[in-house]
């Protein structure tokens, strides 16, 4: 394939509804922003392109739920998470949003261009509408049970619970979101885009000719939408928030979010282009140029097989060249999730970690979910961190630069004649290179982050084969060579490293008092001349030890349990029983008088009870919330008529009683003043 002339490279516009977590970065945006780094390095012609997707129910949700405006929203959102970015070194070459004036205005023009062109199927349907609201329940404002899996929160448009794509009529029970009422269906006029004639036309065919060079998880993902065989799709909606429908009797509708938002691509590029100079056109409207798509898997079908539609039908645009969507990445075992709170937020991490981006950059991008999906641990993020930043980067360099002060006062001595192993040391580099151009070009990530460790490791190697610190004592001309040398593969380094880890590079090259280098140079002998001055050395990565990472673990636990305290539904009421029946049961006050672990048990307590009536044994599991210690003297409920019951070889005459909470705590139901021992509880 002939090399284009311009990159236009996108990430997935997040939506302004919440702040950035692990599984966007690692999605949709550390790749992206890695492949734009090495174009550029490479001198290439880009443009990296993001921004807000601003409209859609999940923001007008939010607004009504805060009791403010969707602006207010997205205004507060759309800040965070530039912000976010920008701390994180994703380098777009323009943050835009689609509450724009700029992107209403070209998204306004699409539609109204496929519409005079008749490319839309407009159509009468019956839709569920809230009669108390007086509103039309698009997606989200429709929930129900999910005919797939059963789950009785499925959304309109997708189960959250097992994934599947929806629409509101599959729901079974729909309830509107808003009144909590059940819906009427009235007629309502939409505009729909032809997929099933694109299907038979183009569409299928285009997405076979990327059989082998697309990968296997998105071609796959597209032959299955294919097979199932696609529907016209709705482009318009009911709703008040979004860019208004530019026809005719569209009094109240909006274009539908999946409709503008990858406008928003375009929309970000000319406004990009007017603040350099430069033609928008060039890089949405030139067979030379190539467009590259970054997302997350959930969004295959929007930019595989839906927005491609659309620039086709409008005409005039390019088509994407690759869409290197990938798998999800998992935290500690378990899916991310904002509604559970299981996530390790971009902007909390930023603060409790303010000058290690790059750890974190490295260690999702070494784990990132390209195949399947994948898992972050804390434990793994110190491990990236300790054994490989710090024991071998960080190592590799730190030595040079120590040694090159300590024997030539930080002057790159000149180097004599190379043998073998020294030509064979630097030549190694361009292998590293080349490997590396290959993975990058083919989307493969964590290879890459691999190959491109792979070079201090050969720093390392060369080290530790050649050992100036010995040699300096009987053969010093030879020692400058060896020195000459790494002082060449760090600055190999330097550049090697900077997709990856741009916050380093920078830091490294500041150490060697030198400027960005081009990514041809990696491998030349003299990227830096003898003579030239460094600077002192100082370390690229700290350990991390083991209370930082145990306090992050405990910082996620601790949000689940907020959490699920926050989201718990009490259990529904068992059978009645008779007054007699309850009568039955003899409960009284008591106090632990003793208390002591059950051997070999996680969970039991021994506890010695004054009940008022005698003193005895109860064996309770509450040994995973209580210490012995704490609950000696403390009044308790006892079941004194229960059954005696031997638990592990003990004969336990009673049962405590306590109250568990959502999170599984176990607590003591006590009287609220001290009572006593004795008294029955009725
Ligand atoms: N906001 C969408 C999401 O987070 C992605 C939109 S991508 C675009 O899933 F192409 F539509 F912009
Ligand atoms: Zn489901």
């Amino acid at each position: 394939m002939k090399d284009p002339k311009r990159y236009l490279i996108t990430s997935a516009l997040p939506y302004a509804n919440g702040p950035l977590h692990l599984g966007h970065i690692a999605g949709a945006y550390l790749p992206a922003d890695i492949y734009v780094r090495y174009l550029k390095l490479k001198g290439k012609d880009v443009v990296y392109i993001c921004g807000s997707d601003e409209h859609g129910v999940p923001i007008t949700l939010r607004a009504r739920k805060e009791g403010v405006t969707p602006q207010d929203v997205v205004d507060k959102y759309h800040g965070m998470i530039k912000s976010a970015f920008d701390e994180f070194g994703i380098a777009f070459d323009i943050y835009h949003r689609t509450s724009d004036p700029v992107h209403h205005h070209t998204a306004s023009e699409f539609f109204k261009t496929m519409h005079n062109k008749d490319e839309f199927i407009e159509k009468e349907e019956e839709q569920f509408f809230d009669e108390q609201e007086q509103q039309f329940l698009a997606d989200r404002y429709i929930v129900g049970t999910c005919p797939k899996c059963g789950f009785e929160e499925a959304y309109g448009d997708q189960c959250e619970k097992c994934g599947t794509s929806l629409s509101p009529k599959e729901l079974i029970n729909p309830k509107s979101k808003l009144s909590g009422n059940v819906p009427i269906l009235k007629t309502t006029k939409h505009w729909y885009l032809d997929l099933e004639r694109y299907q038979g036309e183009w569409l299928e065919k285009w997405i076979d000719s990327h059989k082998s060079d697309w990968k296997s998880n998105v071609y796959g993902q597209c032959k299955s939408w294919l097979k199932a065989g696609l529907q016209p799709r709705a482009v318009t909606r009911d709703l008040d928030w979004g860019v208004p429908v530019p026809v005719k009797d569209a009094d109240g509708k909006v274009l539908y979010v999946w409709f503008d938002a990858p406008i928003g691509y375009i929309s970000a590029t000319k406004a990009w282009a007017k603040e350099k100079g430069k033609n928008w056109k060039d890089y949405w409207q030139s067979e030379d140029s190539r467009l590259i798509h970054f997302i997350g898997k959930d969004n295959i079908v929007f930019h595989c097989l839906i927005f491609p539609s659309m620039l086709k039908a409008h005409g005039d645009y390019i088509l994407p060249y690759n869409v290197p969507a990938n798998e999800f990445l998992n935290l500690e075992g378990d899916k991310l999730s904002t509604s559970r709170n299981w996530a390790v937020w971009i902007h909390e991490y930023l603060q409790d970690f303010p000058d290690k981006q790059d750890v974190l950059r490295y260690t999702i991008c070494a784990n990132s979910p390209e195949q399947k999906d994948n898992d972050f641990t804390w434990k793994d993020f110190q491990t990236r961190n300790n054994s490989e930043l710090v024991a071998i980067f960080g190592n590799f360099v730190n030595r040079t630069l120590v040694l090159t002060h300590k024997y030539y006062d930080g002057k790159v001595p000149e180097r004599g004649d190379l043998n073998d192993f020294d030509k064979k040391t630097l030549d190694e580099i361009i292998v590293i290179k080349g490997n590396l151009e290959k993975s990058i070009e083919n989307f493969r990530f964590r290879e890459a982050v691999k190959i491109a460790m792979d070079l201090a490791r050969l720093g390392n190697k060369f080290l530790a084969d050649t050992e100036p610190w010995k040699l300096i004592k009987t053969d010093e001309d030879r020692v400058k060579t060896i020195m000459n040398i790494s002082i060449q593969i760090t600055a190999a380094l330097s550049i090697i490293m900077e997709p990856f880890l741009p916050f380093t590079t920078e830091k490294l090259r500041s150490l060697l008092n030198i400027e960005k280098l081009d990514w041809e140079l990696a491998g030349k002998y003299d990227l830096i001349l003898a003579g030239h001055s460094i600077n002192k050395a100082s370390l690229l990565f700290d350990k991390i030890e083991d209370e930082e990472i145990e306090k992050q673990v405990q910082k996620l636990l601790d949000s689940k349990k907020a959490n699920e305290m926050e989201n718990h539904k009490a259990e529904p009421a068992k059978d009645n029983c008779t007054y007699d029946e309850f009568m039955k049961m003899d409960i009284r006050v008591g106090t632990i008088l003793e208390a002591e672990q059950v051997p070999k048990t996680d969970k039991l307590l021994k506890l010695k009870i004054d009940t008022g009536i005698d003193q005895r044994t109860v064996v309770s599991g509450i040994a995973v919330d209580h210490k012995p210690e704490d609950i000696i003297g403390k009044q308790v409920s006892v079941l004194v008529n229960l059954e005696p019951r031997k638990i592990r070889g003990i004969e336990s005459q009673g049962m405590i009683l306590m109250a568990k909470d959502a999170s599984g705590k176990l607590n003591f139901v006590i009287p609220d003043v001290k009572t006593n021992d004795g008294s029955g509880i009725k």
